[in-house]
This record gives structure tokens, sequence and C-alpha cells, in this order.
């Protein structure tokens, strides 16, 4: 089969690469990536040059360099991971969000509808279906839970969904979304809070945790996700959402203190700022569907994946050395000036 990845330079995608490229030789994975500050080509140096992969730089709201690129290649499906995800950034400035995360999709789909596909897969997230209470553990986010999105971020997914279903009623395209809870793992850009508190940590910095620190997320190892995501384009039935989540409910101080601990650094370096706005509290998940219909489990637990993530950090300092000495120096200042 030959696969579109979009924003395959990125954390999730990047990953995504690296395992079907090795593990699917009779595949060719072909990666349309803008190269915002948030992919790197580093990130795929292990597969470059393999006869069945191959890198365009590209925009995906790029019409005429999207439809060139189906009428060369004749996909058989489309991942789109391709999207502006953090939510900070969002609040900053939506604008950007609103392009990519939506008429992105749009201009996917057109293409696909125009060149005929057999699957558009596209990756979502836990943040469409908005928040859960902190004191109602016995609720969990399901398939048919309604869409309640709190940020221009998960307003910008929850949009592209909608979308993506209309596009499965209305022209018949086989569709297939997955909404998967927050990842975790090698490659992830120091912005979001996992790497951001181990490289700061390691510098013996101040770590920002917003509000009290008691906002709770579903972690989930960024390979089971990728494993989840190819089970579902090959296998899942078309029209249809899966929910993907890891059953690894942490609050955001128990997930710096683990940090900190494993680092055998002080919890005197975390420092409580002012709150994101709108902050949603709480993220998780019902995966039940996807492992009844599709026999996935995830394979990492937390305590597990959090240390192999340390220690990814602990040895990759080239790869995150260069991201943290350019423009993101600037963009940290920037966001977490008003914060303390
Ligand atoms: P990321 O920010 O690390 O990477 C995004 C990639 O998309 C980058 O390589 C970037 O260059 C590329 N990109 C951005 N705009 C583009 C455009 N207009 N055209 C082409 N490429 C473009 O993101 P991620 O964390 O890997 O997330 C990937 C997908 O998974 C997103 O759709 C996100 O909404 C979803 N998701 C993420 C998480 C998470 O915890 N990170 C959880 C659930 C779902
Ligand atoms: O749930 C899936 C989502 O997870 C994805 O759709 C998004 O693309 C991804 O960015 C992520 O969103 P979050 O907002 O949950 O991730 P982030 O790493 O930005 O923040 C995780 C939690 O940590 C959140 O409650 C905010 C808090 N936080 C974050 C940062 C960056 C802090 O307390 N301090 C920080 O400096």
């Amino acid at each position: 089969m030959k696969f579109l990845v979009t924003g395959g330079a990125g954390f999730i995608g990047g990953n995504f690469i690296l395992e079907m490229v090795r593990t699917h030789p009779e595949d060719t994975y072909v990666n349309l990536d803008k190269l915002t500050y948030a992919g790197s080509l580093e990130t795929l140096k292990e597969v470059e040059g393999r006869p069945n992969y191959r890198f365009v730089k590209g925009d995906i709201c790029d019409r005429d360099l999207v439809e060139q690129l189906f009428a060369e290649e004749h996909f058989d499906a489309v991942i789109n991971f391709a999207a502006e995800t953090h939510v900070d950034r969002s609040i900053e400035d939506p604008h950007l969000f609103l392009k990519t995360n939506i008429i992105g999709v749009q201009v996917l789909m057109d293409a696909c509808r125009k060149y005929g596909i057999g699957r558009y897969h596209q990756v979502s997230t836990d943040e469409v279906y908005g928040d859960l209470p902190l004191d109602r553990p016995d609720l969990l986010f399901r398939e048919d839970t309604p869409l309640h999105a709190s940020s221009p971020y998960s307003a910008s997914k929850a949009s592209a969904d909608l979308l993506v279903l209309a596009y499965h009623r209305t022209y018949g395209l086989p569709v297939t979304i997955s909404r998967c809870s927050n990842n975790y793992g090698p490659y992830q850009f120091p912005e979001k809070l996992i790497p951001l508190m181990i490289i700061r940590a390691l510098h013996d910095e101040s770590l920002p945790v917003y509000g009290k620190g008691q906002n709770v997320r579903d972690w989930l190892y960024v390979t089971d996700h990728c494993e989840a995501i190819d089970l579902v384009v090959r296998k899942g039935r078309d029209g249809e959402i899966y929910n993907i989540g890891g059953h690894n409910e942490k609050s955001n101080l128990e997930v710096v203190r683990t940090i900190l601990a494993q680092l055998h650094k002080p919890e005197s370096l975390i420092h409580f700022v002012k709150d994101r706005p709108g902050h949603d509290l709480r993220y998780a998940m019902d995966p039940g569907k996807i492992e009844r219909e599709l026999g996935w489990r995830p394979k990492h637990a937390f305590a597990e994946g959090i240390q192999e993530t340390v220690r990814w950090y602990l040895t990759h300092e080239d790869w995150w050395q260069n991201i943290i000495s350019g423009a993101y120096q600037t963009y940290y200042e920037r966001m977490y000036k008003d914060r303390t």
C-alpha cells in the first residue's frame, strides 16, 4: 500500500514513520510536512534514503501542491497528523490553527475525492470532548460523548472532525477518526509539559506548573498511539470514530514530581504560575471500542514509559539542544513572562 502521511516530521507523525517504514518494507510512506517550528527532519534521519520512504516539504493547505502529489503518487490511504498542536499558542493566536487544522483537512479530503482513496484517516484528540470534573473518576469520554471544545486548538480539531464525518455522509468518502489522549515519549517538542519539565529540571531552572497542578491528563506512550492508528487505518470501519487512551490518569503535579525524582532534582524547582485560560480539568478516555473491535492494547505502563522518556532526553541532547537554542528561547520568554 502507498500512504500519504502528513505532519510526519512532528512528534507523533515522526514516531509513526520511524516505526512503519522499518516494520512494513512492503508499504511506501510519503511524508508531506511544512516543517513549521514543530517539525524536524533530524527525527527522521534513520529512514532517510530508504526505498519505501519519501519526504516532500509543503503545506496541506496548498491545493495545487497536494493535488500534484496525489496525481503523481496514487495513494491508497491518507493519514493526517499535520496540525498546529499547542494549546497555549492557540490562545495567543488562533488564526493559523483554523487554517491548518480545518482548511488543510478540507484540501486533503477534496484531493481524496478527486483522485480516489481507500481510506482518509484523521488523527484527532480527546480535547474535542472538553473536560471532566476532578471528583467524578467514574466518568470517561466515549465516542458518543458530545463535542465540547474549550480552546481555539480543540475547537479547530472538533471542527475538522465534523467536516470529516460530513464528507463521509455527503460524499461517501471512506474515513476514520481516532481521538487520543496526551502522548509522551521520544521527539516531543519541548513546549509540551513532559519534555519542558525534563529539560528545565536538567538545567536546574524553575518548573512552571499552571494553577495548582491538579489538572489530570491520561498519558499514553507515543508508540502505543502509533500502533493504534495503524490498526484503525488498516482494519477500522468506514465512518467510525475510535478513542485511544492509556488508563494512565495523572495530575500534572504527579507527573512533574515523578520527573524530578528520576532526575534526582529537588521539588523546590516547582513554581506554581498563573493558570492557562479555560484550562481543561481532566481528560480520561474509554478505549473499550478499539480494544473490543481491533484488539488494541497499550504496551507501556506510565511508570516504565516515563523512565524511558527521561532516559531518551538524557541521551539525545543533540536533538533538543538545536531546538532550544533558537527561536524557542524567545517563545519561552514571551509565553511565560506574564505568568509568574
Ligand atoms: P507536532 O506539533 O509535534 O507536529 C505537527 C507536525 O505538523 C509538524 O511536523 C509540523 O511541521 C506539521 N505541520 C504543521 N502545519 C502544517 C501544514 N500546514 N502543512 C503540513 N505540515 C504541517 O504535533 P503532534 O503532537 O505530533 O500531533 C500530531 C497530531 O496528533 C495532531 O493532529 C494532534 O492534534 C494530534 N494529537 C496529539 C496529541 C499529543 O499529545 N501530542 C494527542 C492526541 C492527538
Ligand atoms: O490531550 C491531547 C492533547 O494533549 C493534544 O491534542 C495536544 O496537541 C497536546 O498539546 C496536549 O495538550 P495539553 O494541553 O494537555 O498538553 P500540554 O503539554 O500543553 O499540557 C499538559 C498539562 O500540563 C496541561 O494541564 C497544562 C499543564 N502545563 C503545561 C505546560 C506547557 C503546565 O502546568 N505547565 C506548562 O508549562
